[in-house]
């Protein structure tokens, strides 16, 4: 099947929404709502786009696209939308962008600046009720909250835990729990993919809120693969370069973008929020080898090796092969795994080898 976005003619598969097909020309179509995991709602109305024969400006997200229509997603009467949207959209916001986004980027503001939305509508009372929750992890600012419950569409259809949920009405419509409780106290999993998910920052990390860091334009990603179990999420560190006397400091960490990697932009609560043993004092940063004394004491990694080959090729000499054993970690990667077993298998001739995964 064929359309035609901005005049180009583009293929695209039935099911797909107009959204989708206009990405694959490039056409840059703000987003609020939408989320390629989540069901798509419409319900923050900044995709919209002209359809040829529609009246109205559509939503694009939630649209899907059909055989011969023609798709216009620029022009002076979506340009006006998105500038009247935007700055609506700003009269519920906080006063000045530095208090809309202590730490992660708000995209209201984002889209505003983009479209020149005008900035002097004035400022709306917030009325959404605020929520103490004693959890150690996840924020929640009501005042930045636009009610898109992309929020509760995660919760609900990637983690199928629904701990959070949209309550009160109208204008006071905020994000709750059952009985206002804490996530702790709820089925939450503590995933952090609510934060993730938030076009806002009204779901926020409470330990870079906590510890005053740096804002997120200001921290460098680094790709890195998850240690905690052998799935091989890949996660990317936010690191303070600066920090730590120049030695740099992970301060948050985030998924790569929805669709390129194998977690698909999601991380379980391991993987996003127990990264602080990375500077913790008790980390081992230098081999150590016992002395004839029993204690250990810091050494070259060359040193270490030789040390420990000789010990394993001692053992195997007075007592088999069959008297060592090789015990790998669900912590390392599939390759790290590969390699212990053919150390056991080809070094040291023991098929004596074993991954705590595999129980
Ligand atoms: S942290 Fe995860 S499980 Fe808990 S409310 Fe947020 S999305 Fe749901
Ligand atoms: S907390 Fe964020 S994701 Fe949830 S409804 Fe509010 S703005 Fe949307
Ligand atoms: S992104 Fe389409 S209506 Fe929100």
């Amino acid at each position: 099947m064929k359309l035609k976005v901005n005049g180009q003619f583009v293929n695209f598969s039935e099911g797909e929404t107009i959204l989708e097909v206009a990405s694959k020309v490039g056409a840059e179509i703000p987003t609020l709502c939408h989320d390629a995991r989540l069901n798509p709602v419409g319900a923050c109305r900044s995709c919209l786009v002209e359809v040829e024969g529609s009246r109205r400006l559509v939503p694009s997200c939630y649209q899907k696209a059909e055989d011969g229509m023609e798709i216009t997603t620029e022009n002076d009467r979506i340009e006006r939308h998105r500038k009247t949207l935007f700055a609506l959209y700003l009269t519920d916001q906080p006063e000045t962008r530095e208090q809309a986004e202590p730490h992660k980027t708000n995209e209201i503001f984002e889209f505003a600046e983009r479209y020149e939305a005008p900035q002097n509508w004035g400022k709306m009372e917030n009325i959404r009720e605020d929520r103490e929750d004693r959890n150690p992890y996840v924020n929640f600012e009501p005042e930045t909250c636009i009610s898109c419950a992309r929020c509760v569409r995660y919760c609900d259809e990637i983690e199928g835990v629904s701990a959070i949920t949209l309550a009160d009405r109208g204008s006071k419509t905020t994000i709750s729990t059952v009985d206002s409780l804490s996530l702790l106290d709820t089925t939450c999993e503590m995933c952090g993919g609510c934060i993730d998910v938030c076009p806002t920052g009204a779901m926020g990390e409470k330990i870079p809120l906590t510890k005053n860091a740096k804002h997120e334009r200001e921290l460098e990603k680094v790709r890195s693969t998850c240690n905690f179990c052998g799935v091989g999420c890949q996660l990317e560190l936010n690191v303070d370069k600066e920090a730590n006397d120049g030695k740099g400091q992970v301060v948050k960490v985030t998924s790569p973008p929805v669709g390129e990697t194998t977690n698909d932009g999601n991380l379980c609560v391991k993987g996003r929020f127990a990264y602080e043993f990375i500077n913790h004092e008790d980390r081992l940063t230098e081999p150590l080898v016992r002395g004839e004394d029993g204690q250990f004491y810091p050494t070259t990694w060359e040193n270490a090796l030789e040390v420990a080959a000789k010990g394993l090729l001692g053992v195997a000499e007075r007592h088999g092969a069959d008297s060592l054993g090789f015990v790998s970690s669900s912590r390392c990667t599939m390759e790290e795994n590969y390699l212990v077993q053919k150390l056991s298998r080809a070094v040291f001739k023991t098929n004596n080898v074993h991954q705590c995964a595999a129980t």
